[in-house]
């Protein structure tokens, strides 16, 4: 949440930074503001998008070769100018962009201000830059006063700190929120994400928590809270720069859903044995003796990755044999879990930066589970934090509403359940092989869902209108109604709910009238005809119904409208009923006229609880 840019080289720093935010804005767009050295400190802020921040720049000239930039959501303070980032200390010569909260900064305030500090902002954020201010002019250096500022703060921070007279200097510092450090020619990035920063360069180093740099065009000083000398660790991204701009396309979101051919090819290379009938995941040979051992898997994600976690719990059981738990990320610490040596854990996060996904680690870890990481982000902290893992390769994702890293992760979660199943003797060889064969045709299915994509946009337009959508789907299909529910509130705002197909008749089907259409997933698959028998209680009480089905013979006495997607085994067939939800939400949003890669309150990577 919120998106940080630094930079400090020998190019104009304002148009490094502004480039930077505008691939970061997805992470919020409630306020932007940069802040330029150049013997002085220069800031410029605005409410809303980056593109108000653009207009107010063409009028400043900004001229300086080092600065800092952020683009905000909002969590202490309404998103007005006032609350934008960067803030200063009192006398102007210190300014801080930071993501993640303060949670002790009402007693700092309250402190500052009656030593004579003068506030301007109602945010956490605005403290770190008095509190500074304070050390140094108690005598302290730029780098002791910042790890004596830190020393007093509770709560998470990613921090970039700039100084009025040290010129060619950025400090940066990192306590559960992510940062990473672009490494130039005679120049340095910060980001509070890669995607900001891999035009400019691949070569980056991830600052851990309590990790301080100073970053100047010269070189980085890596040192920590409590200690000097820690040493680099620099590592090459292997993206491609076109993977975080969205090319033709209208909208990320877009851009997102077409690409998932490619990215489902990507997710699967070199890890089908189609040959040896074997699933290849080396990330987690590593634990190969634990994961033997284990009795049980709890998975634990938030929003779209929960639901992917849900298909995760089909596959695994049904493939593995082993029995999994699948938890609300923001609820599993609240309960008692029952974690034992015996139970792994497995996050999934696109991110790798969910604060609630990382937070279940952390006390996952505690009762020495063994821990694993579904994670998108390479070197994101779940990512770090975890025992072992597979990545997604599924590239940045920007589009808020989660498209292909969702596809990806059920994906993976084949892979994983086919590895599991093989590793413990469950899973009989003609299944490993069909489920591996049905992965290795996906990408061609999903071309073809892609290439039908009119049938979408004709439905989508015969129902512009809905004020309320219910998505059904049972067994595999069920997690894939609660997504597709998901997907359509957070981009086009209408109200919708996802339930369990079996579910309906415990109370949503009292919703049920002419004006109240219902999506149900009905592929030809194990529970077909119950799901049949489903659509016949809906249109009993005169519920418009959307079929999402592999059966081309599928009546229009049954279904209003029909989309068709082709059949695959029914363990994968979620992979291609969710793609006609995603086209479904987008229509739905651009019919509406709102930009479906920018929801309202909502941002990417939500890093705080
Ligand atoms: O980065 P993560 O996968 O951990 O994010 C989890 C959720 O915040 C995310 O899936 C969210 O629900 C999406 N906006 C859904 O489209």
């Amino acid at each position: 949440m919120c998106g940080i840019v630094g930079y400090v080289g020998n190019k104009q720093a304002a148009p490094v930074l502004m480039g930077g935010l505008r691939k970061l804005e997805y992470r919020g767009y409630d306020s932007a503001g940069v802040c330029i050295q150049n013997g002085r400190l220069t800031t410029v802020r605005s409410e809303g998008k980056i593109a108000a921040l653009d207009l107010k720049l063409a009028k400043h000239h900004l001229q300086g070769t080092s600065g800092i930039a952020h683009t905000r959501w909002a969590t202490h303070g309404v998103p007005e100018e006032r609350n934008a980032h960067p803030h200063r200390d009192c006398s102007g010569s210190v300014a801080v962009v930071h993501n993640g909260i303060i949670e002790n900064f009402l007693e700092l305030r309250e402190e500052l201000t009656g030593k004579g500090h003068i506030f301007h902002s109602d945010t956490d954020s605005e403290v770190l830059a008095h509190l500074i201010e304070h050390e140094m002019e108690a005598g302290l250096p730029a780098l002791q006063a910042i790890r004596a500022s830190l020393a007093c703060v509770r709560g998470t921070y990613g921090l970039v700190v700039i100084f009025k007279d040290l010129p060619q200097t950025l400090f940066t510092a990192r306590m559960g929120s992510p940062l990473v450090i672009g490494i130039g020619d005679g120049e340095h990035y910060i980001a509070s994400d890669p995607s900001a920063i891999i035009e400019h360069t691949r070569d980056v180093m991830f600052l851990d928590d309590g990790e301080i740099a100073c970053v100047s065009s010269e070189g980085i000083t890596l040192c920590a809270l409590d200690r000097e000398d820690v040493p680099h660790r620099i590592q090459h991204l292997d993206w491609e720069v076109e993977t975080a701009s969205r090319g033709e396309h209208a909208h990320f979101m877009l851009k997102e859903i077409m690409e998932q051919p490619q990215v489902i090819e990507n997710s699967i290379r070199g890890r089908v044995d189609l040959i040896g009938g074997r699933a290849v995941l080396g990330g987690l040979d590593d634990v190969r003796d634990r994961l033997k051992e284990i009795d049980r898997i709890v998975i634990v994600g938030c929003g779209s990755a929960y639901y992917a976690g849900l298909v995760g719990e089909y596959l695994i059981e049904e493939l593995a044999g082993i029995s999994v738990e699948v938890e609300l990320a923001s609820e599993f610490r609240y309960r008692k879990p029952i974690i034992t040596e015996r139970t792994a854990v497995l996050a999934v996060s696109q991110s790798g930066e969910t604060a609630d996904t990382l937070e279940a680690i952390v006390e996952a870890k505690r009762k020495r589970a063994l821990t694993l990481g579904l994670v998108n982000t390479v070197g994101s902290s779940i990512a770090r934090a975890t025992d072992a893992g597979v990545y997604n390769h599924a590239g940045p994702e920007i589009g808020v509403a989660s498209t292909k890293a969702f596809v990806s992760q059920m994906t993976v979660l084949s892979l994983i359940a086919v590895y599991l199943g093989q590793l413990r003797g469950f899973l009989p060889e003609s299944k490993a092989r069909e489920v591996l064969a049905g992965l290795h045709e996906m990408p061609e299915l999903v071309e073809k869902v892609l290439a039908n994509r009119g049938q979408v946009t004709r439905v989508a337009e015969k129902y512009r209108g809905m004020e309320n959508c219910l998505f059904l789907g049972r067994k595999y299909q069920a997690p894939i109604a609660y997504e597709g529910a998901l997907k359509l509130k957070e981009v086009s705002y209408i109200h919708a709910e996802g339930y369990s197909s079996g579910e309906m008749k415990h109370g949503p089907i009292a919703l049920i009238d002419k004006s109240f259409p219902s999506i149900v997933l009905c592929p030809q698959d194990s529970v077909y005809e119950k799901t049949c028998s489903n659509i016949s209680e809906l249109r009993a009480r005169k519920g418009p119904i959307i079929a999402v089905t592999t059966c081309g013979s599928m009546s229009h006495v049954q279904a209003d409208d029909v989309i068709i997607v082709p059949h695959t085994m029914e363990a994968l067939q979620p992979i291609l009923t969710v793609i006609p939800l995603q086209l479904i939400a987008y229509e739905a949003a651009v019919a509406r006229g709102l930009d479906p890669d920018k929801p309202r309150n909502l941002a990417k990577s939500v890093t705080v609880e």
